[in-house]
């Protein structure tokens, strides 16, 4: 009996608290950082869901480190494929590492963006994702990206980015001409995929 009062009593207080504590901060919105407002946004869009064009990549709900390490390898040059060298070169070269910090966490905290439609190999691509090819060395891809394709940490999310900038970047991986620090990483396990195969991952990707 004792313990049903002090249980009863302690939902209450937590309810309390609750209301208390929900009441007192009513949600602030975050302004985004200005350089989204007088950069970022042209090509990428504020909430980084509705990028201009399909080679332009999401950035909503990206991993915050894997952003600024990006940002970084752009602004040092080590990050060198051509689209990169022609729009993200001149953008990075202009930031600061606080302003690097603060458009990194803008983009890692807004909303996932909404999944798109897959093609005819999606099915084909989750296999891929899930099991790799073991006869040609190729290691599941959920192994890094996570089982959801989140990503976290060094390793990109993959969930609903776009099918085109997608592709691109796994040939990029494959030719070597995207060689930024962890770039040797994706090289070691793109030179073992077919472009039908990279097709098909980039189909199914796109759909989570
Ligand atoms: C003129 C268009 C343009 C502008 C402006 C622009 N970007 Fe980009 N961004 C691109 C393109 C195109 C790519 C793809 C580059 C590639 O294929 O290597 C890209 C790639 C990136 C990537 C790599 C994402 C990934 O998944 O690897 C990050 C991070 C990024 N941009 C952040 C920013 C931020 C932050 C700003 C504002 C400070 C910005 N961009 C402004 C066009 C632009
Ligand atoms: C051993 C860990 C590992 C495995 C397995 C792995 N990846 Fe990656 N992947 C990475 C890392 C690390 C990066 C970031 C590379 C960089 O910073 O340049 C990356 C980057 C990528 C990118 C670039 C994303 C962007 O936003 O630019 C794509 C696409 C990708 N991986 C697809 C795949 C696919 C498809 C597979 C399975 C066939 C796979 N990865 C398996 C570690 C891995």
């Amino acid at each position: 009996m004792k313990c049903l009062v002090i249980g009863s009593a302690l939902i209450f207080f937590l309810f309390c608290f609750g209301e208390t504590a929900s009441a007192a901060t009513p949600p602030t919105p975050v302004p985004p950082p200005s350089r989204v407002l007088t950069s970022c946004y042209m090509c990428h869009s504020t909430h980084g869901s509705d990028p201009r064009f399909g080679f332009i990549p999401r950035l909503a709900h990206q991993s915050e480190v894997y952003i600024e390490e990006q940002l970084k390898a752009f602004r040092d040059g080590s990050r060198s494929d051509p689209p990169g060298v022609m729009y993200m070169w001149p953008v990075s070269e202009a930031l600061s590492n606080r302003e690097i910090v603060a458009v990194a966490r803008w983009y890692a905290s807004q909303p996932a963006p909404k999944p798109h439609l897959g093609g005819r190999l999606s099915a084909a691509g989750k296999v891929i994702f899930h099991q790799g090819i073991l006869k040609q060395d190729v290691p599941a891809c959920m192994s890094c990206h996570g089982p959801d394709a989140a990503g976290s940490g060094i390793y990109p999310r993959l969930a609903g980015q776009n099918v085109e900038y997608l592709e691109e970047q796994l040939r990029f991986f494959k030719s070597g001409v995207r060689h930024d620090k962890n770039a040797d990483i994706m090289h070691m396990i793109a030179i073992h995929l077919t472009d039908r195969q990279i097709r098909a991952v980039a189909e199914y990707l796109t759909t989570l």
